[in-house]
């Protein structure tokens, strides 16, 4: 059982960084294999509290090797500072960094091409994070991206840029954008790289050692799995595989490997960006818990949407993924509601009959449908910080076993605050 996942079972945010942080004291691997700096995982620890875009949990741990895998695309910039930030509390990552050449690079014109196009479509953006993550991965797989090896051979990345920014500077002339420079890109991001280059070689033969030593290995899925590019609410997704099975791809191990899928769930529903969210609360209860989850986006600071449980969501969430088992997080934020519903699956606006799932249809059909519920008692009292199951309140307990019930997975991980140590393992 060395390799464990952790998947968002939601759409991001469900405290992912919490749980691998918890789980990555005794990790030899702990390594990311998806996404981008769109990421922002919070992490509260002896060290301090940290919002981690690239860098996988773990690093708190001298023991711990972190990887940057070849499914990850990275921002020089963003990256240099969060190493600082690394550095800054004491913790040294050098040695223990390994970060895949095979990574594409996010370049200036990538922002600037997602903002065109968030512009163009007006009403029907998808409301990104602004990090050009689907302009990368649009680059990767029409053969038009620059990845960190290239930047190993001056005369190659110096001919990449020069047709990049033939093609992009058209299109920013055309929407009045300013054209940005070839030297001065290659200069930037050429003094960027020699910052990292030391982290910068191939992961894969220490991770295959790894799987033939039984390590522990421990690998952390960024976004959620509402966001994925296929599966997801697309195009209110992200760029990016997001499932467990992108880990395949994103990190060079194969599917037998994978023995523990952890889906991170909170014990509500939030989204932030656009696209449908069928149990969303646009009233004073949603209220509450945008307030008492602290419900902010990490990277941009947007407020996130708030709502009910959606189980038939994270049901589905489950069998693509294949969970076996649930971390349920910020139960707590809960506290002080008397009555929750739980969403458990769609009918069409007016209609009641046979009930609809998630996967029956698209983003479009979502927004046109409403879910069915059903209501179980709040527990009106504190569990904040509690690190027992029989210490929850029985309303509490109860819910958790509903949600079992519901998405036919055990809870194995109840999390009731922030901090490491508000966490239950049942
Ligand atoms: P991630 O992207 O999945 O890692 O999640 P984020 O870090 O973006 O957002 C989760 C937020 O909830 C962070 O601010 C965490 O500190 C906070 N958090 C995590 N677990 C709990 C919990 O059980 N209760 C409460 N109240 N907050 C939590
Ligand atoms: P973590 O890893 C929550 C959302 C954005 C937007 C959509 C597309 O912290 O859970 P993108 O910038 O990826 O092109 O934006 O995806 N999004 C996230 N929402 N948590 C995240 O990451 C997210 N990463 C992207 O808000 O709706
Ligand atoms: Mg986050």
């Amino acid at each position: 059982m060395s390799v464990t996942m952790v998947i968002g079972a939601q759409w991001g945010d469900e405290a992912k960084g919490k749980v691998v942080d918890l789980l990555s004291q005794n990790a030899d691997i702990t390594a990311r294999f998806n996404g981008g700096d769109n990421a922002g995982h919070t992490v509260i620890n002896d060290y301090g509290t940290f919002k981690l875009r690239l860098t996988p949990n773990g690093f708190s741990n001298p023991k711990t090797t972190c990887i940057i895998g070849p499914g990850v695309v990275v921002n020089l910039s963003t990256l240099i500072v969060e190493l600082q930030m690394i550095k800054d509390a004491g913790i040294d990552l050098r040695d223990r960094l390994w970060i895949s050449p095979r990574c594409h690079v996010v370049m200036p014109y990538h922002p600037i091409v997602e903002a065109i196009y968030e512009l163009a479509k007006g009403n029907a953006s998808t409301g990104t994070t602004g990090r050009g993550m689907g302009p990368v991965y649009a680059d990767k797989v029409s053969y038009n991206g620059i990845r960190l090896a290239d930047f190993q051979d001056l005369q190659i990345l110096r001919e990449k840029l020069q047709v990049q920014l033939h093609v992009k500077n058209a299109l920013f002339k055309a929407f009045n954008q300013e054209l940005l420079d070839p030297q001065k890109v290659l200069e930037e991001k050429q003094e960027q790289y020699s910052q990292v280059q030391s982290m910068i070689r191939e992961p894969f033969g220490l991770v295959q050692q790894a799987l033939r030593d039984d390590a522990v290995i421990l690998l952390e899925g960024a976004q959620g799995s509402l966001l994925d590019n296929t599966w997801g609410t697309y195009p209110y997704c992200t760029a990016s595989t997001t499932l467990s099975g992108g880990v395949t791809a994103g990190l060079g191990i194969a599917p037998q490997h994978i023995k523990r899928v952890i889906g991170v769930t909170k014990a509500y529903t939030t989204r932030v960006g656009r696209g449908p969210m069928p149990t969303e609360l646009k009233d004073s209860i949603g209220q509450v818990l945008q307030n008492e989850g602290k419900e902010f986006g990490t990277v941009t600071g947007r407020p996130r949407r708030c709502g009910w449980f959606d189980a038939d969501l994270v049901s589905f969430t489950a069998r693509i993924n294949g969970f076996t088992e649930i971390a349920l997080t910020k139960l707590d934020v809960l506290d002080t509601l008397p009555k929750i519903k739980i969403g458990i699956g769609y009918h069409p606006f007016g209609h009641k009959g046979i009930l609809a799932h998630y996967w029956d249809g698209d983003a479009h059909w979502l927004e046109g449908y409403e879910p069915e519920y059903i209501e179980v008692d709040g527990w009106m009292q504190s569990t904040r910080g509690m690190t027992q199951f029989d210490e929850l309140p029985l309303q509490a307990q109860a819910y958790v076993h509903r949600i079992e019930q519901l998405v036919e997975t055990r809870v194995s991980i109840v999390s009731v605050g922030p901090e490491r140590n508000a966490t239950i393992m049942v």
